[in-house]
């Protein structure tokens, strides 16, 4: 396995492969990686093949994080990530410095843009703004979020020049602005999307469950509980042919969030998984997607109903 720092150095492995007709799975992450992460890395490399290479990057991406959220203090231990990796067989893992991927950039924050714009011609100055499946949910809870993932990406995708890229189903709304950059943008690769790998009580693997105190990693288990009754209630309501509203379900779901000290709603979102557009019915087919506080520490999750 080799550890890449430089874009320079990736970008030639990846054109002596394609050279070569090697098909290239790519992961992108930002580290501290689990088993959701390793599930991707596996999808990759059925995906590519035995004679194919799999890329994982580990970057934590600071155009992506608010001037006020995690990004210093976001979880890192490479050396645990690059034992995780050789493990799963990948073939390169890419692990830029900031220097490498935002040149001389000013602050990088994504909600920077009240700085004076007077950029020196060396600078880095060019986003990538994807301008629909962004804006609601965790776009309007973060502004600026999806501008960092897309610009990020589209990088990635430039210095790695993979054939597939993996991402995953917990970060759905992620997924879908990702599918959407590559279509309109025309960029040669296929997007799989693999399901979310869960614990044994429900709650998503993230790499920030480690800001949980115990208790509050107890009570995060409302996330899928909240899932779990969503879904029985779409199914009542399925069966007596009736269908129940986005906003009843809302209530329903707040009542139990309610019953859990340290967790505070963010937002509860029904919508159509194609368009992301907000749904006054909550049918089967339709997706349910929901960011709450523990303590502190914002989660998210997402299921179909
Ligand atoms: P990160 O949060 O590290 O996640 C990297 C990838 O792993 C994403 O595609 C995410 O959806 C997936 N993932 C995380 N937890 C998962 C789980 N429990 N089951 C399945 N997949 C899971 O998402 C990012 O990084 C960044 O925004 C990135 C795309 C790397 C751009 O900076």
């Amino acid at each position: 396995m080799r550890v890449i720092t430089k874009v320079a150095a990736m970008q030639r492995l990846a054109g002596e492969w394609r050279r070569h007709g090697a098909r290239v799975g790519f992961v992108p992450t930002m580290g501290y990686l689990h088993e959701g992460h390793l599930s991707l890395v596996r999808v990759a490399r059925r995906r590519a093949g035995r004679a194919g290479k799999v890329v994982v990057s580990i970057y934590v991406n600071p155009t992506q994080f608010g001037p006020k959220e995690d990004f210093t203090r976001y979880p890192r231990d490479l050396r645990r990530d690059l034992k995780l990796c050789r493990a799963e067989g990948v073939d390169v893992v890419f692990v830029p410095g900031d220097g490498e991927m935002y040149p001389q950039a000013g602050p990088g924050h994504s909600d920077d843009r009240t700085a004076p714009r007077a950029a020196p011609a060396t600078g880095f100055s060019t986003y990538v703004v994807e301008e629909a499946l962004s804006q609601g949910m965790e776009g309007a809870a973060r502004p600026g979020h999806f501008r960092g993932v897309t610009t990020v990406v589209a990088k990635l995708f430039n210095i790695v020049q993979p054939d597939v890229a993996v991402f995953g189903a917990k970060d759905f709304q992620q997924a879908a602005v990702v599918k959407r950059m590559v279509r309109d943008l025309s960029i040669p690769v296929r997007i799989i999307v693999a399901p979310t790998v869960r614990e044994p009580d429900g709650v998503a693997m993230s790499s920030r469950n480690k800001y949980l105190s115990p208790d509050e990693r107890k009570q995060a288990a409302v996330l899928p509980q909240i899932i779990r009754k969503a879904r029985q209630l779409v199914a009542e309501e399925t069966n007596s042919k009736t269908s129940i509203t986005a906003h009843a379900l809302k209530l329903e779901v707040s009542r139990l969030v309610a019953r859990h000290p340290a967790v505070r709603c963010d937002y509860i979102e029904i919508f159509d998984p194609l368009t992301l557009q907000p749904l006054k019915k909550a049918s089967r087919g339709a997706h349910l997607a929901l960011a709450v506080f523990v303590g502190n520490t914002r989660l998210i999750d997402n299921a179909r109903l």
